[in-house]
């Protein structure tokens, strides 16, 4: 009778031992599987969000892409190249935002290509000018009264940071060209 309680116990024992392993292990193997999809995203990632990539992949994006190459944020005489996404995304601090939009958009992106109706430049521009916020400007330009810059521009520049929220504060609003150069009317394929 003892030796079969003493049985039962070290069953239970092993079971216990058992599942605690096998927690570790899915655990382990949960871990893992993370590891490797974030590896997986950001080197899927990688290539997609080259502006090249972004810019050639389909004939909606050609009029971007061709004024971009000639705005002053990739033809600028320091050879300073700004990306597609530094614009068009959260920035890549912002993980899960960044990724979550480049989703979204892509997604967006594709279905439109396939089964939406003929893609509208125009239509476009002024969604996109409604929805780049000054933040994503100032990511890069957060010196704007520091720098040497013209005395029209730090005037113009100090009122707009007093009332950041105005709609006419908005960078877009009075340069509307820096990431496409549309002076030349480029013929949308
Ligand atoms: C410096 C910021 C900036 C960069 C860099 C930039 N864009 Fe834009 N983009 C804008 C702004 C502002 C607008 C809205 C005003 C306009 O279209 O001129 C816009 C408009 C667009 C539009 C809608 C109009 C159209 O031409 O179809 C698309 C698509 C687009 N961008 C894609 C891209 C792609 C692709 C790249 C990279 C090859 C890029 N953008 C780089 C700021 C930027
Ligand atoms: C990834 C960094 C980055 C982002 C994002 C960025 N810029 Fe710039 N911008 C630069 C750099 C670098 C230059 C300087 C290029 C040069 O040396 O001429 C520049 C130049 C400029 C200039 C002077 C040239 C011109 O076109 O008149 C303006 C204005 C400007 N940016 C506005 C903007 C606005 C508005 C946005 C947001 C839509 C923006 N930038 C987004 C980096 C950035
Ligand atoms: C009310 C209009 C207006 C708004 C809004 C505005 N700017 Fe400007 N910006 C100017 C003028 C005017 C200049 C001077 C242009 C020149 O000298 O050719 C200028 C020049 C610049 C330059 C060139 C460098 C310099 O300082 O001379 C940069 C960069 C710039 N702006 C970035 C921005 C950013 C980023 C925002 C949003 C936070 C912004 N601007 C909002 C009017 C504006």
């Amino acid at each position: 009778m003892i030796k079969f309680g003493t049985k039962i116990i070290n069953l239970i024992f092993t079971v216990v031992r058992w599942c605690r392993r096998k927690r570790a292990l899915i655990f382990l193997a949960g871990m893992g599987a993370s590891v490797l999809c974030f590896v997986g995203i950001n080197a899927a990632m990688r290539p997609v969000s080259r502006s090249q990539y972004c810019g050639s992949r389909c004939h909606e994006m050609n009029t971007a892409y061709q004024s971009w190459k000639d705005s002053s944020h990739r033809a600028n005489r320091n050879g300073i190249c700004v990306e597609c996404i530094d614009c068009h995304l959260p920035p890549e601090d912002d993980y899960f935002a960044h990724v979550a939009v480049k989703a979204y958009c892509g997604a967006r992106g594709i279905y439109e290509h396939h089964f939406g109706s003929e893609y509208d430049v125009e239509k476009t521009r002024k969604e996109v000018l409604d929805s780049i916020g000054n933040q994503r400007c100032t990511n890069c330009h957060n010196d704007l009264l520091a720098k040497p810059g013209s005395t029209a521009a730090r005037v113009v520049h100090a009122a707009i940071l007093n009332q950041p929220d105005a709609p006419d504060s908005r960078c877009v609003k009075c340069h509307e060209d820096v990431g496409h150069k549309r002076q030349n009317k480029l013929p949308s394929p």
